[in-house]
């Protein structure tokens, strides 16, 4: 099967695989793994971070940062269609005890105008916020000017409010930016950054910042269970994930423009070329063009030997990554073709 439903379902490298059975370990809640200890140096110099921290997944890293930002009963401000609120279970609720305040936005870029008036200090009757959480790349795979960060940052100054920055796929956001993923990472005061999806290891995310940050974190990661003993194992892959595979990432991007590119031309499908910025190609079928073939699509494409991811409203979604080579895609548009006519 060609697997194109997201870059979570990527297979550790031979690398990895080889890393991991080599690897020196020790106890990490002790702090003595060497291991993870050098991935969390090496994380905190390409973040551009005092530190970093070794956490189980992206969820547990974003859920992580409310913990230790937000007393309990503040507000968090953050896109409506952001990871935190779409796909966390409800997370922030539970472990942070925070309040959302969401904000619809296109491609859940978020800018300082659309913020700014979601901001509230405590009042008798009013949460204060204590975090704005951003995406970069977004969860609709945009990936969000420099200068629409910086926009947020000044505003995140006025208030005294820190800002988490969701950065799963910062160095695909870096790559469609043509900047390092610390120029990013420079503008929020977290982030955090997964080692597995595009960058192929089999566990692990990063949440990074400033120093003081990272050892409040690392008491509340035990919090949740996080000490995970031996994890050396784990971040052995983690540090081929980014002195390696970040390297691959232009090609994942060129393969998603080409499959847009082919998508395009398929009468059926709307699709804007222009908005696929990393590896994730976006595009919808309306379904009232012919409603029974749309409620078949996904087992019309898992018949041609294709896992294709199902959206909302006839939206589907095609996630290049370093199991899909070029034969793969050009599989995959065949089979739009045949399938979309
Ligand atoms: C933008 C974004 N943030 C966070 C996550 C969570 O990562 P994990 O699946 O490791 O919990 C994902 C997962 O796909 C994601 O796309």
């Amino acid at each position: 099967m060609i697997d194109t439903r997201s870059d979570t379902v990527t297979q550790p490298t031979q690398a990895m695989r080889n890393a991991m059975a080599q690897a020196v370990v020790g106890d990490d809640v002790y702090g003595e793994d060497p291991t993870v200890n050098e991935l969390e140096r090496l994380g905190a110099e390409m973040l551009g971070k005092e530190a970093a921290l070794f956490v189980p997944s992206g969820t547990f890293g974003n859920q992580l940062a409310l913990f230790t930002w937000c007393p309990r009963g503040t507000e968090v401000v953050l896109g409506e269609s952001s990871h935190v609120i779409g796909h966390e279970a409800g997370g922030a609720a539970m472990i942070a005890g925070v309040q959302t305040r969401t904000i619809e936005a296109p491609g859940n870029i978020l800018s300082a105008e659309m913020i700014r008036p979601r901001l509230r200090r405590a009042e008798l009757h009013e949460p204060a916020t204590s975090l704005i959480h951003l995406e970069n790349a977004t969860t609709a795979g945009r990936a969000v000017p420099l200068a629409v960060m910086d926009g947020v940052r000044a505003l995140a100054d006025e208030w005294h409010v820190p800002i988490h920055l969701d950065g799963a796929r910062i160095f695909n956001a870096a790559v469609a930016l043509g900047c390092q993923a610390s120029d990013i990472a420079r503008r929020a005061d977290s982030v955090m950054c997964c080692l597995s999806k595009g960058l192929c290891a089999p566990v692990g995310s990063l949440l990074a910042g400033p120093r003081d940050f990272i050892d409040r974190a690392r008491m509340k990661r035990k919090v949740m269970g996080g000490g995970m003993r031996q994890a050396g194992i784990l971040a052995a892959a983690g540090i081929i994930a980014l002195t390696e595979m970040t390297k691959l990432i232009p090609e994942d991007h060129r393969r998603a423009k080409n499959m847009a590119r082919g998508l395009a031309k398929i009468p059926a499908l709307v699709i804007n070329p222009g908005d696929v910025h990393i590896n994730m190609v976006m595009f919808t079928y309306p379904p009232a063009q012919d409603p029974v073939k749309a409620a078949s699509i996904k087992e019309q494409f898992a018949a041609a030997g294709i896992k294709i991811l199902n959206r909302k409203n006839g939206g589907f979604r095609f996630a290049l990554h370093h199991d899909i080579d070029d034969g793969a895609v050009e599989k995959v548009l065949a089979a739009s073709r045949a399938i979309f006519v």
